[in-house]
């Protein structure tokens, strides 16, 4: 056994995917026979009906329609019942929820019923509002039950017979539910009766036993339970979501593929790319876009599910999951970012981040003493690079127990939290969910009964990077009390720097990994919190382990200046939004793996999951110089930007290749440093709307359909900065596609050049320096030019605006201020400036009242220029704010010396020469 695990462990270390560790369609039960009963349905007759008797309709939003769908089972002559109910949420969201009637349950140690709390973890208020806005009528005949719930004549048609439901707006059909009649629920049965209890059509595959390598310890106690059911996007050519896929934007056919997308969190190391297999986290959500309208639905499972897509003038797909409630819930918008907004309200926007994490982050495994973490400081200082945050990976710990520290490396972390505070850095350490046995944590962790217990109901013991461990089980509410007591700031508590604030939380290995599980997890049958089945709440267990953490730094942040919390996690669900980034894994140093990044970002945010960000310079392996200055140049525009290093590679901090790629590179962190005034402000903006932060072309141009597809350049959120990274090795031209009928200035590394009209694609000649990028016009964006070391550092700086004008000579703009690290600013502690500018001048006004106490603060921050692109000749101008009015200068194209502060609103007369009378 001992040999096995070192094995193992070495293996984790070393080697590329193994796709026989992770089952595809073909060798997972559940998924081969839904295929096969997908496959077979068509000539059949489907052993579904709702029962007409059963059906209660009613005009509210909350159930609507209720009823009964049966099974029929002929060969036992009986029926099987799933009562179904069809409500309305807020935001005309249309849900549908099926449970399964089991004639008896397992009893014993697990819950015998269909997990249902899904919901509990993924919504933000399990009382998930109804909606109101809108009037529900239903109205039914004998074959026909007719929901209308929304605005522009939003109905579903619920066809009783066919058992389809027929989603339409605008009179137009939108989705169609179980069209290909592939409804299925396998229902309850004894393992010696399996026989008996199966369709002619079926098949048994794997029903009471797993035959995959990995997994054939599994005792599958409640037989087979899988759901599964098709969704036809009418109309539509393109879907998008489902993360976590290392995949294109628009997803793929899957038809003729043994890999439907996969959604099950695992420990993938060295992932491929181009691929459906599942990786660390899964959000179950898929967006559909087409011209004018997008449609959305939201699988409501945390088991393992396989995703089907066929495309063809529709897009048919059909979702399979092991077992729990059959729940989804459809989303209507007329564009992506209505669906984003929506979906925000059910499971919560990402809150606004603290202002350092917005910043660099700088991390490898592993800075291996205090001297090393404060000679990077040094480094990054002398080398003139600003940076916020240090990390540390699992070597900081005795012997990888998490909540201690290797004394002989950090003989005193509270001395090393102040020397980074000096500057305004802050430390970062990894905390993973497996507890090394033997030691304080995880004995009081057995002690109170919090461990994730194995299929006979004891404490389950696996393998984890400290060895032997135990799980720390955060669905069970007793685990939040325990954590917060490790994470408590106080004087005597050493192990998270007694008092210190500037100190943070990285959860890993959370999907959980276990090095010497089946399919590198835990066994399905495992058995968490209340007698779930690990396999039926597996994708959520991430989620709760780093929301525990979120809620013990919150209590520990309470009392300071710095309230808000910051988690990285690699584990993520639906809802994980609200209290952490996450990031893409294990990534390699190859140029694939960066073009990569920039679509599986851009999911994460489709999928309502913003602060996202992939390692830089990847993980496994040593990227050559041009790839990593390549990847700074990209990562600066991840919304989550950190470097990290696996074990075995070299060194490679910016100072590290050398001239010319030391510069390019710190110019490159500079620029996202710069940039900094305009990323808040969409954090901001995402945090009130869903919005990406990374945004994804078709989402500024929902109608042009030429960019559905384009997922190597992007949108800075709805700041009209547009990129396109250069992910090539010896480019020396790009193309970069102009999406819509609107003047694009070139704005190449932040410096304005030339004016193009779109639509249309440039071709641009690139140098290692260049990072190309466009600011659209019509847009207004904030920056602070001026080098600091820290974000915190940069806090009084003054402003600089970047003001392109349109077609039609206007532009727009908006900036959010605020302290960066407290929650004052939802008490009115900040300042929403709106900006308008058209030929005349440029007003800035009060979007919200700031409370007068931070005007006061914030009174001596300027804004010191103002640089004009598209402006005609003129070249004065005058300022007027409250009382004073003064005359500036405009210099080729840019105002210097502007001079207005932040903290109050303003206008800019502009003028050719002021005259007397004007001043
Ligand atoms: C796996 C993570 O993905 C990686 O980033 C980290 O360095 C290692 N675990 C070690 O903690």
């Amino acid at each position: 056994m001992k040999g096995i695990v070192i094995f193992l462990i070495l293996l984790h270390n070393v080697c590329g995917v193994k796709d026989y560790l992770f089952k595809d369609c073909d060798n997972s039960g559940f998924c081969q026979r839904n295929r096969l009963y997908a496959k077979n349905i068509a000539e059949n007759e489907s052993p579904y009906a709702v029962s007409q008797p059963s059906l209660v309709v009613s005009n509210t939003a909350q159930n609507s329609l209720t009823g009964v769908i049966t099974k029929s089972i002929p060969q036992l002559d009986e029926t099987r019942q799933f009562p179904f109910e069809i409500s309305i949420l807020e935001g005309s969201i249309l849900r549908f929820k099926a449970d399964e009637m089991r004639p008896e349950t397992s009893g014993g140690m697990i819950r015998g019923n269909r997990y249902n709390e899904a919901a509990k973890w993924a919504f933000q208020d399990p009382d998930v509002p109804y909606e109101s806005k809108y009037p529900v009528n239903v109205e039914s005949t004998d074959q026909l039950v007719t929901i209308s719930f929304g605005p522009n004549d939003t109905k579903a048609e619920f066809d009783v017979k066919d058992m389809t439901i027929k989603i339409y707006y605008k009179g137009q059909l939108q989705l169609v539910v179980n069209e290909r009649n592939f409804f299925n629920i396998e229902h309850y049965r004894k393992r010696d009766e399996n026989d008996k209890h199966l369709l002619p059509f079926e098949s048994d595959f794997d029903s009471f036993k797993d035959s995959h390598n990995t997994a054939s310890e599994d005792s599958i106690p409640l037989g087979p339970e899988s759901i599964g059911l098709d969704f036809t996007f009418a109309g539509y050519k393109h879907v998008y979501g489902i993360p976590e896929h290392a995949d294109s934007m628009s997803l793929k056919d899957t038809s003729e593929s043994n890999w439907p997308y996969r959604l099950f969190n695992v420990d993938i190391f060295e992932y491929d790319t181009d691929s459906r297999m599942p990786m660390y986290g899964s959000i179950p959500l898929m967006l559909a876009t087409k011209p004018k309208m997008s449609t959305a639905v939201f699988w409501l499972n945390a088991a393992d599910t396989f995703i089907d897509i066929h495309k063809s003038n529709d897009v048919k797909t059909h979702w399979i999951s092991e077992n729990g409630v059959m729940d989804f819930l459809v989303i209507l918008g007329e564009t992506p970012a209505e669906i984003n907004s929506k979906y925000g309200r059910l499971t919560g926007y990402a809150p606004l981040p603290p202002m350092f994490s917005l910043g660099y982050h700088q991390c490898r495994w592993n800075y291996n003493d205090e001297k090393d973490v404060l000679d990077i400081t040094s480094k990054m200082d002398e080398t003139l690079v600003p940076y916020d945050t240090i990390w540390l990976d699992v070597e900081y710990a005795d012997a990888k127990k998490y909540f201690t520290w290797d004394i002989d490396a950090f003989p005193d972390p509270e001395r090393m939290l102040k020397a980074l505070d000096r500057t305004g850095r802050n430390l970062v350490l990894i905390i993973d969910p497996h507890l090394k046995v033997g030691y304080y944590v995880s004995d009081e962790v057995r002690k109170r009964d919090l461990a994730m217990k194995n299929s006979k109901n004891e404490t389950f013991h696996g393998h984890c990077w400290p060895g032997e461990s135990v799980w720390i089980d955060t669905f069970n509410p007793g685990s939040q009390e325990y954590w917060d007591s490790l994470f408590v700031r106080s004087e005597t508590n050493k192990v998270m720097g007694g008092m210190s604030t500037n100190i943070y939380v990285w959860n890993d290995m959370n999907e959980p990994s276990v090095f010497d599980g089946p399919e590198t997890s835990a066994p399905r049958d495992n058995i968490f919190y209340d007698g779930w089945e690990h396999r039926s709440v597996h994708n959520i267990y991430g989620l709760t382990f780093h929301e525990a953490t979120f809620e013990s730094l919150t209590k520990r942040l309470e009392s300071s200046t710095r309230q808000r919390p910051f988690i990285l996690t690699r584990s993520f669900y639906a809802g994980s939004q609200r209290t952490s980034a996450m990031w893409t894994g294990d990534n390699m140093a190859k140029w694939e793996y960066l073009e990569a990044s920039i679509p599986m970002v851009l999911s994460s945010g489709i999928a309502g999951m913003p602060f996202a960000g992939a390692d830089v310079g990847g993980f496994f392996g040593n990227p050559s110089k041009e790839l990593l200055t390549r990847w700074y140049q990209t990562g600066i525009w991840y919304p989550f930007f950190r470097a990290h290093a696996h074990i075995d590679s070299r060194r490679r901090e910016p100072w590290v290749p050398g001239e010319p790629f030391t510069s390019i590179i710190r110019d490159a962190i500079r620029l996202r440093y710069a940039l900094l005034p305009t990323f808040y402000t969409c954090f901001y903006d995402s945090s009130q709307s869903g919005l990406p932060v990374m945004k994804p072309i078709f989402y500024e141009c929902p109608h042009n359909v030429d960019a559905y597809e384009i997922d190597d350049q992007f949108f800075l959120g709805n700041s009209g900065l547009m990129v396109k990274p250069v992910t090539s090795e010896g480019a020396t031209s790009v193309d970069v596609y102009l999406p819509d009928n609107e003047v694009y200035y070139e704005f190449t590394s932040g410096v304005p050049g030339k004016a193009y009209k779109g639509p249309k694609t440039v071709d641009l000649d690139v140098e290692l320096a260049d990072i190309p990028m466009f600011l659209k016009g019509g847009s207004i964006v904030a920056r602070k030019d001026r080098y600091r070391r820290s974000t915190k550092l940069m806090q009084n700086d003054p402003y600089t605006l970047v003001v392109a004008f349109d077609n039609q000579g206007k532009a727009t703009g908006k900036l959010h201020i605020d302290d960066g690290e407290s929650y004052g600013y939802k008490e009115g502690q900040e300042i929403n400036l709106q900006f308008y500018a058209d030929s005349k001048g440029i007003t800035a006004q009060f979007e919200t009242v700031p409370d007068p106490t931070y005007v006061k603060a914030m009174q001596k921050i300027k804004i010191e220029k103002i640089i004009l692109l598209g402006h005609g000749n003129d070249d004065q101008a005058l300022v007027t704010q409250g009382e004073k009015s003064w005359q500036v200068q405009i210099v080729d194209g840019e105002i210097r010396n502007a001079g207005m502060s932040v903290a109050a609103e303003w206008k800019i007369k502009f003028a050719t020469k002021l005259t007397h009378d004007e001043l």
